[in-house]
């Protein structure tokens, strides 16, 4: 699968920082039970590449990316674990470089119209959007339509179940990610059906 149809399995990408390793599977099973079929575990934990190659190993129906990786190194230890997509907060030629290597699909993060640039020159035509709504949110991607006809974006960073909607609508969004999925208390108090709830409640954005 490239990075177009793994964002095509949903509108909603749930982006993780897990503190416990243990609570990767039990999370993962309730949101794919809720139809949620992708993920991106954030490498700010330690727990994070664990919980990684973890779930490669015993949820394959789940299809697991690594975030939060800003390092060619990262990158290379993200698909160590098993990570079927990468994703990075920002753009840099190395990691676009490293990511060619890999051949493991890379989403990186753009915030301007010069990111984009320079991801389009290394060949990439799906970024994220990122801080979305703090880098303008939904008026800044329609902008971006006009020169970038064939670029698509997954906008990440304040999106939440009530704007959701809006970038979803836009033509150039294939979906969408954020936290709210998997809330803390949620996770802490071990309560997979609130998130499974969670991303049931998904299928009525779109
Ligand atoms: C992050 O930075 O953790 C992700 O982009 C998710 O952001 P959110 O918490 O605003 O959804």
């Amino acid at each position: 699968m490239n990075i177009r149809d793994i964002l095509a399995l949903g509108k909603v990408v749930p982006v993780i920082v897990i503190n416990k390793e243990q609570d990767a599977l039990p999370m993962a099973e309730a949101l794919l039970a809720g139809g949620v079929k992708t993920m991106e575990i954030t490498l700010r934990t330690e727990a994070g590449l664990k919980a990684i190659n973890k779930l490669s190993q015993s949820l394959p129906e789940m299809i697991v990316g690594a975030g939060t990786v800003i390092t060619s190194d990262d990158y290379k230890r993200a698909v160590d674990a098993g990570s079927q997509f990468i994703v990075s907060p920002g753009f840099s030629e190395t990691l676009a470089t490293t990511a060619a290597q890999n051949k493991v699909p890379f989403l990186p993060g753009i915030a301007t119209g010069s990111d984009i640039v320079r991801a389009m020159q290394c060949g990439l035509d799906t970024l994220k959007f990122f801080p979305a709504e703090a880098n303008g949110g939904t008026p800044v991607l329609s902008a971006f339509k006009g020169p970038f006809p064939n670029i698509k974006f997954c906008p990440t960073g304040g999106v939440n179940p009530q704007n959701a909607k809006d970038y979803l609508q836009l033509e150039n969004v294939l979906c969408v990610g954020g936290s709210w999925l998997t809330p803390n208390n949620a996770v802490s108090n071990g309560d997979w059906s609130a998130i499974q709830d969670l991303a049931v409640a998904t299928a009525t954005l779109v």
